[in-house]
């Protein structure tokens, strides 16, 4: 076929596929005719391929025919498109309506973390009673989580606090709130002393349904001059109320701690059974919740009081401790496994 013939035909079908596409209204038509005039098997497309047989002096003039042929048909494509998109968005705006009535979808927000806030909930009764919060460090040197506490090196009672030590000497994560007695006391002495100090603490031991690791602990202590017994008996007896209902009642055990004395621990009520025995009181009717005592004088010494003119109380709870019970909680491991289906419930 000679070059004019071959341009006239490609001039004959571009005005027809130009023709055809007025006609059409619908996105799959428009590919199909995308494919048909500009695809692989297309005149245009035809005769790119046969420029090579061509004869050389012919080849610019079919090449430049070719190219306009599909420069035209593209751009005619592109505006066809684009009308098309405008029109579909037409059609689904006067279809689809917007119903401004129906309810919003709720973003999922997050809350405090069960034990955060049962702290909060804790510190906020025993500010009501007079106790400041005071932060201490959850890194410790041994000195103040042991010695100066009355534990020294050899001391037995190191076996019940026994901890994660870091590489450098003398520095551990602490194994309980009470060093942070000595904390506040070099801090107010020689004022009296009033504080509440939460905050993590660590222990290495055997985990278990009710015991960790890690958990918290809130210390409460006391200074100041002519604070008795019956200052801590009825301080802790007005804490449990406080946190368990008016009616609990609450008992006092002797015990013992290096860094009290006399010792003690408090039980309330089993308030499950009322006292009658139960599987969560294990039938003793008492749950243990908190050990305390008057601080050993060595201590107060340790903390800048000198004990023939002061003296004071201490106590310490494990909050997470008293949530399982007050929540019935079966295994105190939940708090810090980060099952979202354990913490959604609080
Ligand atoms: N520190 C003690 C413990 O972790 C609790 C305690 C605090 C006891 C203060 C007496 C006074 O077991």
């Amino acid at each position: 076929m000679d070059t004019n013939e071959i341009l006239k035909q490609l001039n004959d079908f571009t005005e027809d596929a130009l023709k055809r596409l007025q006609n059409i209204t619908t996105e799959a038509e428009l590919n199909n005719w995308r494919l048909s005039t500009l695809g692989k098997r297309s005149p245009v497309q035809d005769v790119f391929s046969q420029l090579a047989q061509a004869a050389p002096q012919d080849r610019p003039l079919l090449g430049k025919g070719a190219n306009q042929a599909r420069k035209q048909l593209e751009a005619e494509l592109e505006i066809k498109a684009a009308e098309i998109a405008s029109a579909e968005l037409n059609r689904r705006l006067g279809e689809e309506k917007l119903d401004v009535t129906l309810p919003g979808r709720k973003p999922v927000s997050g809350h405090l973390h069960p034990a955060t806030q049962n702290m909060n909930d804790i510190l906020a009764m025993l500010s009501e009673i007079g106790f400041e919060t005071y932060r201490s460090p959850e890194v410790e040197t041994d000195e103040n989580n042991f010695e100066l506490l009355n534990i020294p090196a050899y001391h037995p009672a190191r076996d019940m606090w026994d901890t994660f030590y870091t590489t450098e000497p003398g520095v551990l994560l602490r194994t309980h709130t009470s060093p942070g007695q000595i904390h506040a006391m070099r801090q107010f002495a020689p004022n009296p002393v009033r504080v509440a100090l939460p905050g993590m603490c660590f222990r290495y031991e055997q985990v278990s349904a009710r015991s960790e690791i890690q958990f918290n602990q809130i210390e409460l202590l006391a200074i100041g001059k002519n604070i008795t017994f019956g200052d801590l008996k009825g301080t802790l007896q007005e804490f449990a109320k406080r946190l368990f209902g008016n009616e609990v009642r609450t008992r006092f055990r002797p015990s013992y701690f290096p860094f009290t004395e006399p010792s003690a621990e408090m039980d309330v009520e089993c308030f499950l059974c009322g006292g009658k025995g139960c599987p969560m009181c294990k039938n003793a009717g008492w749950l243990e919740i908190l050990g305390c005592g008057m601080v050993h004088p060595t201590v107060l010494e340790n903390g800048g009081y000198d004990p023939r003119e002061f003296t004071g109380y201490a106590a310490g709870m494990g909050p997470e401790r008293i949530t399982i019970l007050r929540h019935a909680i079966d295994d105190i491991r939940y708090f810090w496994s980060n099952d979202i289906r354990f913490l959604e419930q609080f």
